[in-house]
């Protein structure tokens, strides 16, 4: 079936109005035809786009340079907390971020009968030759600087008696490298087969090798970056303009963070406040948000109780917010040129490398996770919260532009909720 075709089908099975719903999915259609065919081509079965908001974050300074930072989410706070964050801590310093380490895992599972004494003596001669076998995969990687860094093997008993595994670290410079680590993985595969059947060295017993998968690990313990913001609480104090009492308010916040290092239902969700912008950034690059989130948990988890990924120390007179996460980013390869607003995103951010994204998007992380605490400690989240989503009560009960800046002004000072917004437009008499 070609597209139409699809949404005929589609319509005349599962939706309510089939000539209605047809029309509303084919609305969402781009007008330029090239364009729609490169977005339908991401995926299979594509129908339609489903648009999200693209918001900018302004005042982020990180490493004393100002970004605007492009975020994609679709709940309506996460922005106006990331951007208020920003400015905060502008004049008090901006974010400070650290690249740990770029290292990426691939793990080849396999079973073989011979002893774990027969593989380590054979190992080394094998390495040169799945290396050796690898490189027509492995050069471009390797005049870009990166390429297999190291080859280690495990066996685990608990698995199966005769359970391998081979675990290869990778630099893959700017891509985010799964596409290059599970070719070269699954050539590793092939040689080891190959290996098994032919060495002269092999006995009959330890011909017997299977390879069971060639995969990435999206567990990147290893690619982890740091950002952190830091000040006298004397220098938050001036750039307040309430007189609020700094040293309270940051006592409050130390507690707010450790309550999320020690108790697992708080740290999911703090931990959740932090992924609000982390996604957001790694959406609009087009980066793999599954992968950053499944890792990111594990890593919260590395100690084996899921913590915080963020920490609070007050010394002396200094406070100190930081954020330590494994993040596996690309600026090259996969989407992040082929989608046209993921490579808007890139230039917004000045082109930067895979290394400097991982800065910038720790930076929103722990930005974000600022702001949420920031309300959680002082107004609650609520307020902030009802009065982004103002605008999307309003729509429901089918303002006009005018009567939204109506509603704006009325509950300038009063509290939203969906019954006082019903009740507000009750004026106008929308019966919903
Ligand atoms: C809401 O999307 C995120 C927060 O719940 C995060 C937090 O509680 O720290 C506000």
């Amino acid at each position: 079936m070609d597209k139409q075709a699809k949404i005929d089908w589609l319509s005349t099975h599962f939706l309510e109005e089939p000539t209605a719903g047809a029309r509303e999915l084919t609305s969402f259609w781009h007008q330029d035809e090239d364009l729609q065919r490169i977005l339908d081509g991401f995926s299979e079965n594509t129908i339609s786009n489903f648009p999200l908001p693209f918001g900018i974050a302004p005042n982020f300074m990180i490493n004393g340079k100002v970004y605007a930072v492009p975020m994609v989410i679709e709940e309506s706070s996460v922005v106006a907390a990331a951007a208020s964050a920003a400015k905060f801590w502008l004049p008090l310093g901006g974010f400070h971020t650290e690249v740990v380490d770029t290292v990426k895992l691939g793990q080849l599972h396999f079973r073989w009968s011979g002893t774990t004494e027969r593989w380590q003596a054979l190992f080394p001669v094998l390495e040169k030759r799945l290396r050796l076998e690898a490189t027509h995969l492995t050069a471009n990687m390797e005049q870009r600087g990166g390429g297999i860094l190291r080859l280690d093997w495990l066996r685990k008993a608990e698995i199966a008696p005769d359970y391998y595994q081979l675990r290869v670290s990778f630099e893959t410079c700017d891509s985010m490298g799964a596409n290059f680590i599970n070719s070269v993985l699954e050539q590793f595969g092939a040689t080891l087969q190959q290996w098994a059947i032919s060495a002269p060295e092999l006995t009959a017993e330890e011909r017997k090798l299977q390879i069971l998968m060639a995969i990435l690990s999206n567990y990147t313990p290893d690619c982890v970056v740091k950002a952190w913001v830091e000040c006298t609480m004397e220098d938050m104090q001036k750039t307040l303009k309430t007189g609020d009492d700094v040293r309270h308010f940051c006592h409050k916040f130390e507690t707010a963070v450790n309550i999320a290092v020690h108790d697992p239902y708080r740290a999911v969700t703090h931990n959740k406040g932090i992924f609000n912008g982390i996604d957001s950034v790694v959406l609009a690059t087009a980066n793999d948000f599954r992968a950053i989130e499944a890792c990111g948990h594990a890593y919260a988890a590395r100690d084996g109780q899921y913590r915080s990924l963020s920490r609070c120390i007050i010394k002396d007179d200094t406070f100190r917010f930081e954020l330590e996460i494994p993040l596996a980013l690309g600026t090259v390869g996969g989407l992040t040129k082929l989608h046209p607003l993921a490579k808007m995103s890139l230039q917004i951010l000045g082109q930067p490398s895979a290394r400097e994204l991982m800065q910038v998007i720790a930076a929103t992380g722990l930005a974000q996770n600022f702001g949420a605490l920031r309300s959680l400690v002082t107004t609650g989240i609520q307020a902030g919260h009802m009065k982004m989503h103002l605008q999307n009560i309003l729509i429901h009960f089918g303002a006009t532009p005018a009567q939204i800046e109506e509603a704006k002004a009325h509950f300038a000072d009063r509290t939203v909720s969906f019954t006082a917004v019903r009740e507000f437009m009750a004026q106008y008499n929308i019966i919903h």
